[in-house]
């Protein structure tokens, strides 16, 4: 049977390697029938564009692993380059794979599964929730959301919460916001603010509003118009940031206290300090983006804390509801008196259900020794990974807070990342792709990680194998 090709090819090797073809328009055409139909195809030219995520040489994909990516090809759009391995079930910081190859797991579904995979707590709050009550919609109140907020006020510099299902959710909600705390502040000004400032290497998410915060132009660029008047700044540039926001156009700051995806990157206190002081010269609003950096990661229960500089608005997600989709834009009552009924909203935010779960997590982690935990174990595995892996000659520098590490190379990581999966390691790669990402998830153990830093450590070759 023939089918009319796409252009873009996406097909599965022997070995595993997930290969693109790009098929050339210009290439030999042919005409072929479709349901009895004569339709001009082009047939095939093919360019080997690249072989990201391959599976290492040592590791055969199982058929069953096979047959769920070949489908996967079939069925799904096209944007995910995932990883080459069908993961079945978890437990702790384990993950297995449909084979049921052991995974020791530091990505932690990209910094969501804090309590690990089946934390016994969530699950019963899960369960007992879903047994009660999963969904009302926001036509209604409910028990579990309305608690969830006092304890998200209670353990913040917040006043009031805003639920919604993701971060870059949580994101688009904070630009609203700020938006119309700047009408609702200066009723009178022919033109209040409605810019934004954000910074190079941030990353804020894909809807189009928080996609234009985005600093990554391959992001943005193929969805252009995104939200206009926002400008980029050099992260940390104080002089430059100071010029842009006395000009009194804008509405909010957008910043991460610490960057996840643009490569585990740390503000100073000095730059966090400045903005709040510039924000507050400007009537500007200052909104912490901690979907990645918050909820316990650095070792605080907020990434800001350790700055001692508070936001109006704070952005959450990933973790909160410990692998159940949830964002949270936390502000201060400031903020909120400028919204009204009808404002912003979502069907699901906020459900019965998720915030159950949110709960468990977040009575889990905000222990103060929970967390102490967190800095313990994390100052422990940086100290472990300097050792180990600090003398290699790509290796630049390895940085981070608590369990929010990056190891930046001078070569692209992901030879790095393939053998280590290869050696059951999962870990991630952040910044131009040449930094390993590791959050693993904050229950972890002490053993856990110096496994984790050996297979590190074992896999480096592979950085040297790759570059010839
Ligand atoms: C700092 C930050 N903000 C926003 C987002 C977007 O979150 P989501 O993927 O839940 O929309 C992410 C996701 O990686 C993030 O790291």
């Amino acid at each position: 049977m023939s089918s009319i090709q796409s252009p873009l090819q996406i097909s599965l090797s022997q070995s595993g390697n997930i290969r693109r073809r790009w098929f050339n328009p210009e290439s030999q055409r042919k005409v072929i029938k479709i349901n009895g139909v004569k339709r001009t195809t082009t047939v095939v030219a093919c360019v080997n564009l690249e072989t990201k995520n391959a599976a290492p040489d040592n590791v055969v994909i199982g058929e069953k692993s096979k047959e769920v990516m070949e489908a996967e090809k079939r069925v799904l759009v096209g944007t995910y380059a995932r990883t080459p391995v069908v993961l079945a079930s978890g437990s702790g910081c384990k993950l297995y794979d449909t084979e049921g190859k052991e995974y020791l797991d530091l990505s932690s579904g990209i910094a969501v599964n804090a309590l690990g995979h089946g934390d016994h707590d969530w699950i019963k709050a899960v369960v007992e929730q879903a047994n009660v009550l999963t969904h009302v919609s926001n036509a209604y109140y409910s028990i579990p959301q309305v608690e969830l907020a006092k304890r998200l006020v209670a353990s913040s510099f917040a006043d009031r919460v805003f639920f919604t299902n993701s971060g870059t959710e949580a994101n688009e909600a904070a630009i609203k916001f700020s938006r119309k705390f700047q009408r609702h502040s200066n009723p009178d000004a022919k033109e209040p603010a409605t810019e934004f400032i954000s910074f190079t290497n941030s990353f804020h998410g894909r809807t189009m509003g928080a996609l234009a915060l985005t600093s990554k132009e391959h992001y943005r660029s193929p969805f252009e118009p995104v939200m206009p008047g926002v400008t980029f700044v050099e992260y940390g540039n104080i002089e430059a940031t100071k010029k842009l926001i006395q000009r009194g156009k804008t509405a909010a700051v957008f910043v991460e206290p610490i960057q996840g995806e643009g490569g585990i990157y740390s503000a100073t206190k000095e730059f966090l300090q400045f903005l709040r002081i510039a924000c507050d010269d400007a009537g500007a609003l200052l909104v912490f983006d901690e979907v990645q950096c918050g909820l316990g990661r650095t070792g605080d229960l907020w990434a800001h804390e350790a700055f001692g500089v508070f936001p109006d608005i704070m952005t959450l997600a990933k973790p909160l509801a410990g692998g159940l989709p949830i964002g949270a834009a936390l502000v201060t009552e400031r903020v909120a008196s400028a919204i009204t009924f009808g404002d912003h909203g979502s069907t699901f935010a906020g459900s019965p259900l998720v915030c159950n779960a949110a709960i468990a997590v977040l009575d889990k982690i905000s222990k103060p020794s929970f967390l102490a935990s967190v800095s313990k174990k994390g100052q422990k595995f940086i100290e472990t990974l300097k050792q180990k892996l600090g003398s290699n000659p790509h290796v630049k520098e390895i940085r981070g807070f608590g369990l929010i590490i990056g190891i930046e190379l001078d070569v692209p990581a992901s030879p790095l990342v393939d053998a280590c999966r290869g050696s059951g390691l999962l870990v991630l790669t952040a910044g131009k792709g040449n930094v390993v990402r590791l959050v693993p998830p904050l229950i972890i153990t002490e053993q856990e990680l110096d496994q984790a830093a050996e297979i590190l450590y074992k896999s480096l070759p592979a950085l040297d194998s790759n570059s010839n």
